[in-house]
């Protein structure tokens, strides 16, 4: 059973399609895009390990030839270096502008490779099979693509979106269950923001999801996919309400950083432990009852999430230091720090009207928490 999310952006219109198996039957998913049975994917070794040769196979049974490119895994992989080894790789392949790139892999390839297609030519189609949690349900949808700078993440790229996504679920069963939750981190980020209902549905089936219910784990990354393409549809390139998607992120890009962009802390959890900040920072400052908090923090918790400063190991540094880097997110503007906070679950809004001290007295309880 394959779902399907279609995006309509005018001129730029694709299906993101979930279910099981498509990686099997990517030939035929993939086939009407192509004008000549040759495809580029660019991947990384891990993934390539576990998925590269169904792909393959599936690509072959429709007469469809692929060259691929091992990228190294991890996020040092979305900077220059790689970004300029696939994109002359993709030349060196003879790779024409009518010709598809397949991004196989997690955010990291999703992103560099998206921007390699963004450029290269002036801009070749490319199709997206995310292979983690996150990636389906965030990363490959939605056209961002880019690569990090010494000066910040995400600070090169382009708005470029995908032809197509293949988020087959199948390869849901080869994370780890640290890897899995990451990603529901995003996924109960969309209950948060914007659909009160979807947050109650996720509270009954988020267990059995981590199970390995597949069913359930269709639904949820069909319903974040779903909540995503709305969201783009009404704000492509983040002039308003796309800002909403980014929940949780202001607190968690300062952990990022003060962690290193390391595996102390996967995104997905910095996410999990932003959204319980932000609902704190919404009760504290009379926007949401004190329920949605403890809802949120229970939430997380009985999935066995990181939700607290001290679910991070070692040291971090100080309140002042995390509020300064805080000012370093892309979300600032004119100097103003920009936070998304709700007024209940499933309601959320985007505001720089959050008075500092109010902030740093937040994240010093947290500390002290500790
Ligand atoms: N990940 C946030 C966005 O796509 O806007």
């Amino acid at each position: 059973m394959v779902e399907v999310v279609h995006v309509p952006l005018e001129g730029r219109a694709y299906d993101v399609r979930i279910g099981p198996g498509l990686i099997e039957r990517a030939g035929a998913e993939i086939a009407p895009l192509l004008v000549r049975p040759r495809v580029a994917v660019v991947t990384e070794s891990h993934v390539a390990r576990l998925h590269l040769d169904r792909l393959k196979a599936g690509l072959a049974e429709q007469g469809i030839e692929m060259v691929s490119l091992e990228l190294p895994p991890g996020e040092s992989t979305k900077a220059w270096p790689e970004f300029s080894r696939c994109v002359e790789w993709l030349l060196e392949q003879k790779i024409e502008r009518r010709d598809i790139v397949i991004a196989l892999g997690g955010g990291v390839i999703g992103d560099l490779v998206g921007f390699a297609a963004a450029v290269l030519r002036r801009g070749i189609r490319f199709v997206q099979v995310p292979t983690s949690l996150l990636a389906q349900v965030d990363s490959s949808v939605g056209g961002k693509t880019g690569i990090n700078a010494p000066q910040g993440k995400n600070l090169i790229g382009a708005f470029h979106q995908p032809a197509l996504v293949l988020a087959d679920t199948d390869v849901l069963n080869t994370l780890t269950p640290r890897d899995f939750l990451s990603g529901y981190g995003e996924v109960a980020k969309y209950g948060m923001l914007g659909d009160a209902g979807f947050f109650e549905w996720l509270e009954v089936m988020g267990p059995k999801l981590l199970a390995g219910d597949q069913e359930a784990r269709i639904e949820a990354v069909r319903r974040s996919v779903q909540m995503k393409a709305d969201i783009v549809l009404r704000d492509e390139t983040e002039q308003g309400d796309r800002a909403l998607l980014n929940l949780g992120h202001t607190f968690c890009h300062a952990l990022e950083s003060a962690t290193g962009y390391s595996d102390r802390l996967l995104h997905g959890e910095g996410v999990a432990i932003g959204c319980a900040l932000a609902f704190e920072l919404s009760f504290r400052l009379g926007l949401c009852s004190q329920e949605d908090p403890s809802r949120v923090r229970a939430h997380l918790r009985e999935m066995g999430m990181k939700v607290d400063l001290s679910d991070i190991e070692g040291d971090l540094p100080s309140a002042e230091a995390l509020l300064d880097l805080m000012g370093q997110d892309k979300k600032v503007i004119d100097g103003q720090l920009r936070f998304i906070l709700a007024r209940g679950i499933g309601d959320a809004f985007v505001t720089s009207d959050v008075p500092k001290d109010v902030v740093l007295k937040l994240l010093k309880d947290a500390l002290a928490a500790r």
